[in-house]
């Protein structure tokens, strides 16, 4: 029997979480320049790992920003080469009074570990790092060829990534990229991934008079920042959140009807949704249903905003400046830069006289949509329905992974987005969790994968 390496699994599951524990006691925050040293540390950890899974050559590249890590198996001709993405950099803890157990001391409770990264991506993508080490030291041949590139920069939009991979063809060269760093369609429920919006972020100021004003001495003779900010904001969008700018759905493919069609038959229940959320009534672009909206298409939402008096009590004030950061989610064809370009025009514009705007673009990145025919997500399909038992359903998602888009540019190769984590797991919010089921299950479903190549 073939099965060597499902049991070196069941085995080793023990040590598998304590050593995902350690990592996820790094706090590897790529935003705030102070975790410098932890990013190294992360990297090193994980380099340390790939060794311990047989790999035969690993190396940490360093770059103007965070380290890249690098690792392959020795090339054997033939056989499908499978570049595993992923990233243990996580977005900061803040709030921190929110969290039940400390963010970066990783503590179980039924059945989930808490920590910022546990699902997001450190425990996602450390799956496919012991489902490797489970066919190489079970003594088993792994019937594929693997390449590791674990980053560091995914949430600040992966600005050394894309330079790495055009200096590094050959090196990544692969027939697929395998991608634990979404979320399955619910509990119990494996689902692949086949589209993924985009992003495009900016930030904008509105400065009015040098100094903050008395509000009764000046209030009504000179233009307010903040009045003025909030009026500009409101105009980008209709009262159900159709976006005005001048153009913003000029490359936006429309759904088509068997799309669509997909999209009815997914087991949605939209009351869970909205108690999940404690919002009585949901919101959103006329003629299509949440599902749609979530994930097919755009959105345009302020993400922080900031002016004037924000302490305790009342101070009467006129504020010298306000400022917003505001972000659009993307779905194909729509390029980041051109509809930060369109923004800038656009927001420009609505501008009243009296104030002055700048408008700035932060990291951004492309929509992707995959060709669900592929054989790999074939595979991975048929893996997810081993482990889980249940057939897995196709769905887009609405966050974004900026390099899958440069995967397939650059590389040619289609992205197989397996992911292990579900909504419930609070990704970037106070108490990110990650269910243990779900962490061995992903280990067993990476592992089946790579069987399930071998043709
Ligand atoms: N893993 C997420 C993206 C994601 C989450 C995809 C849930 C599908 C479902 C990723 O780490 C992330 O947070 N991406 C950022 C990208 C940005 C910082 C450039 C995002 O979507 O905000
Ligand atoms: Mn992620
Ligand atoms: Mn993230």
């Amino acid at each position: 029997m073939n099965e060597q390496f499902r049991e070196y699994i069941d085995h080793h599951i023990d040590r598998f979480r304590e050593e995902l524990f350690v990592l996820l006691r790094i706090p590897s925050i790529s935003t705030d320049p102070d975790h410098r040293a932890d990013m190294y540390r992360a990297a090193e950890y994980l380099e340390q790992q790939l060794v311990r899974a047989g790999l035969s050559e690993t190396t940490i590249y360093d770059t103007e920003g965070h380290p890249i890590l690098f690792g392959q198996t020795v090339q054997k001709q033939n056989r499908p080469t499978v570049l595993i993405y992923g990233h243990y950099d996580v977005q900061p803890p803040d709030p921190l009074e929110k969290w039940t157990s400390p963010p970066f001391d990783p503590t179980l409770r039924d059945g989930r570990v808490y920590a910022r990264g546990a699902s997001d991506d450190k425990g996602q993508s450390y799956t496919h790092f012991k489902a490797v080490e489970a066919w190489m030291e079970s003594g088993e041949e792994l019937p594929v060829n693997i390449k590791f590139l674990i980053e560091g920069e995914e949430e600040i939009g992966s600005p050394n990534l894309i330079p790495f991979i055009h200096e590094h063809l050959d090196l990544l060269s692969c027939d697929m990229v395998l991608v634990s760093d979404t979320a399955m369609f619910g509990e119990d429920q494996p689902s692949i991934t086949y589209g993924l919006r985009g992003l495009a972020y900016m930030e904008v100021e509105v400065e009015g008079p040098n100094r903050d004003l008395h509000s009764g001495v000046y209030g009504g003779a000179v233009a307010n920042p903040a009045n003025m900010l909030s009026r500009m904001i409101a105009r980008l969008q209709d009262e159900h959140g159709k976006i005005l700018i001048d153009g913003f759905y000029d490359r936006v493919k429309p759904l088509t009807d068997s799309e669509r069609d997909l999209y009815k038959n997914l087991p949605f229940d939209e009351s869970a949704y909205k108690a999940e959320l404690d919002v009585s009534e949901l919101f959103g672009e006329k003629g299509y249903s949440t599902l749609e909206r979530s994930s097919a298409r755009p959105s345009l939402d302020v993400n922080g905003l900031w002016s004037g008096y924000q302490g305790k009590g009342a101070k009467t004030v006129l504020p010298s400046s306000a400022g917003a950061k505001i972000s659009m989610r993307l779905v194909p064809d729509q390029d980041p830069h051109e509809i930060a370009q369109l923004f800038s025009e656009h927001f420009s514009r609505l501008a009243p006289p009296g104030v002055k705007v700048t408008v700035h673009e932060h990291h951004g990145g492309h929509p992707v949509l995959i060709d669900p025919d592929f054989y790999g997500i074939k595979a991975a399909a048929e893996a997810f329905e081993v482990v889980y038992e249940k057939d897995v359903l196709y769905s887009r998602e609405g966050g974004s992974i900026p390099i899958i888009a440069d995967f397939q540019k650059l590389l040619g190769a289609p992205s197989i987005l397996m992911g292990f984590g579900l909504t419930r797991d609070a990704l970037h919010s106070p108490d990110e969790s990650f269910s243990l089921k779900d962490f061995y299950r992903g280990i067993r479903t990476s592992a089946e994968f790579f069987k399930r190549l071998d043709r």
